[in-house]
């Protein structure tokens, strides 16, 4: 094409394809192309926009390593990590949410009723509950991958005052498929602000705040694996998570359970939980890989 012009530009674009590109991926580039060719017309984008957003991208490139991964967050932010999830979620399972940039690859085995809040300040929350099919059966030997953050809402990653693992840890369900655990009560926190997806946030007038949540990676041998999230019913930030990873039957209400009720055996810190405690029952629905 000798003249291109912006009303012909799509079509001179989808006729530039090889004839031996893989058909998915001409199908994503040509709804990518058509969709960014309508961005810019309709917004009539300037050179000077088109600059800051050029701008941005090679700040999160700068920003970027094996441990902060800016383009993750902002994918999460204008909301299509939320989107990748709900598109691929297959109805009758556990909904899925988003995995973050804290998550560790290789969490210590954490045994059934293991603590995990130690030291730390904060309510003891109990969370149990059984990993099943969509049919209600128990699932024996799945494993559970499960991180929070410390009080402070900082995860071990961004926490020099916190070891690697605090906070992580991974257990495998036994023939009954249950789960149990305790660790501290988590709370809400923000996002990272020191870098362009910070920057945008605050130019569109948006808060950083995630609403509290446990993370965590349930795997088995012939499920789909399940990346998600718990909340707590009580957060301020249910309605305004900023990277939309709240989906409702995610939200559950962590019980206020009366001193001197901690389960006598079972759990690390049976015998040593005197004051009111918290409980979350929390069942996991896999769907069939
Ligand atoms: C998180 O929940 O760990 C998280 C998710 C998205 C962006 C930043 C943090
Ligand atoms: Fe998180």
């Amino acid at each position: 094409m000798r003249n291109v012009t912006k009303d012909n530009i799509t079509e001179v674009f989808l006729g530039y394809f090889g004839k031996d590109t893989d058909p998915r991926l001409m199908e994503i580039m040509t709804s990518l192309a058509t969709h960014l060719h309508a961005f810019v017309k309709d917004t009539g984008l300037t050179h000077a926009e088109w600059e800051k957003g050029i701008q941005l991208l090679e700040w999160a490139g700068e920003i970027s390593d094996k441990e902060r991964h800016e383009f993750v967050l902002l994918s999460d932010v204008l909301g299509v990590s939320s989107l990748v999830d709900m598109v691929n979620t297959v109805e009758g399972g556990t909904s899925s949410s988003v995995l973050g940039p804290f998550h560790i690859t290789d969490a210590p085995a954490i045994p059934m009723g293991h603590d995990m809040k130690r030291h730390y300040e904060g309510a003891v929350l109990m969370a149990t509950g059984v990993v099943q099919d969509m049919h209600g059966n128990p699932i024996e030997g799945a494993s559970l991958d499960i991180w929070q953050t410390a009080p402070n809402g900082l995860y071990s990653s961004q926490d020099d005052e916190q070891d690697t693992y605090s906070f992580h840890g991974i257990q495998t369900t036994g023939a009954d498929g249950r789960y149990g655990f305790t660790t501290v009560k988590p709370v809400s926190y923000t996002v990272p602000t020191d870098g362009p997806v910070g920057e945008i946030l605050n130019a569109t007038g948006r808060h950083p705040w995630r609403p509290s949540h446990l993370h965590f990676i349930a795997k088995a041998d012939g499920f789909k694996t399940l990346v998600s999230e718990v909340f707590a019913d009580d957060d301020p930030y249910l309605d305004q998570d900023t990277v939309f990873g709240v989906r409702e039957d995610l939200v559950m209400r962590y019980v206020e359970q009366p001193a001197g009720s901690f389960p006598s055996e079972g759990f690390d810190l049976s015998g040593k939980v005197d004051g009111p405690w918290l409980k979350v029952d929390f069942d996991l629905v896999l769907t069939p890989a």
